[in-house]
């Protein structure tokens, strides 16, 4: 995770950013992100990036690379705007052993916010169409040797994979159809059974519900309805709530918020 000291909306590249420019409350964004980091530190060790002045969405570390076993293929961003975190993610993985593979120079690839490994069925799910290029699906499943499944978004309030769908432990699904084309939402119906699918309404899916973290039997998330959580808990989990109104501002919520390595 990384601390939000220099968190902000300083410019719009997803719809949510848009009339948020200076609007976000520092001092309540300090005290989300320790509320999730505090819920996320009872079930995982945290290891922190340090921030960095004029890289605002450097909080969102799910996009600084997919890190599986040992090996990360670091991003590329889409926006220029983001371009500059790439330095600090590759210096963190550096430092931490990990073995570095970067995306060929013409692809875009937005990290584990688009790169969703499945535990189990251990594949990735790789979401395309705004930021992360279609063509890093076979280079994903060569370097980490697991099938990975292209996934188109048509919505672009859900530009990230991990936007609207959200593989969970026991292989349930949490995810907003509305948000693939039909191909793509067709792909996912035959590989994840019917008793599996936890399709999230509209009002469910703009408060970030599908971008959850689930650690051991723990659902955070920002909110969801009391008809999702009685949905989670037949799925034996437990949704916890970590209120992150600041970081919707810009586009993310918890699963955003965190890498997991
Ligand atoms: N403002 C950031 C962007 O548009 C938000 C990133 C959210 N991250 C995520 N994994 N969905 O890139």
């Amino acid at each position: 995770m990384c601390p939000p000291d220099f968190f902000g909306v300083s410019y719009v590249i997803n719809p949510w950013m848009e009339g948020q420019q200076g609007h976000t409350d520092a001092a309540e964004a300090q005290a989300q992100w320790t509320g999730l980091k505090d819920l996320i530190a009872r079930h995982a060790d945290v290891s922190l990036i340090m921030p960095h002045a004029g890289l605002p969405d450097l909080v969102f570390t799910a996009n600084a690379g997919l890190a599986l076993e040992g090996k990360v293929l670091l991003s590329r961003f889409r926006r220029p705007q983001r371009r500059g975190e790439e330095h600090w993610w590759r210096a963190w993985f550096e430092k931490a052993g990990y073995e570095i593979i970067t995306p060929p120079e013409e692809l875009c690839f937005e990290g584990a916010g688009d790169a969703l490994f499945d535990e189990a069925r251990q594949t990735i799910w790789l979401g395309h169409g705004f930021r992360s290029d279609q063509e890093m699906a076979p280079l994903a499943a060569k370097i980490f040797g697991r099938e990975t499944v292209p996934l188109r978004l048509i919505d672009p309030r859900f530009y990230h994979l991990d936007t609207c769908f959200c593989p969970l432990p026991d292989g349930a699904l949490l995810y907003y159809p509305a948000a693939f084309d039909a191909p793509s939402r067709a792909e996912i119906e035959r590989r994840v059974a019917p008793d599996q699918r936890i399709a999230v309404d509209e009002s469910d899916a703009i408060k970030f519900c599908c971008n959850a973290v689930a650690l051991d039997a723990m659902l955070v998330l920002n909110d969801a309805s009391p008809a999702l959580e009685a949905q989670a808990r037949a799925h034996g989990l437990a949704p916890t709530r970590a209120p992150l109104t600041q970081f919707m501002k810009a586009g993310g919520a918890a699963k955003c918020l965190t890498l997991r390595i």
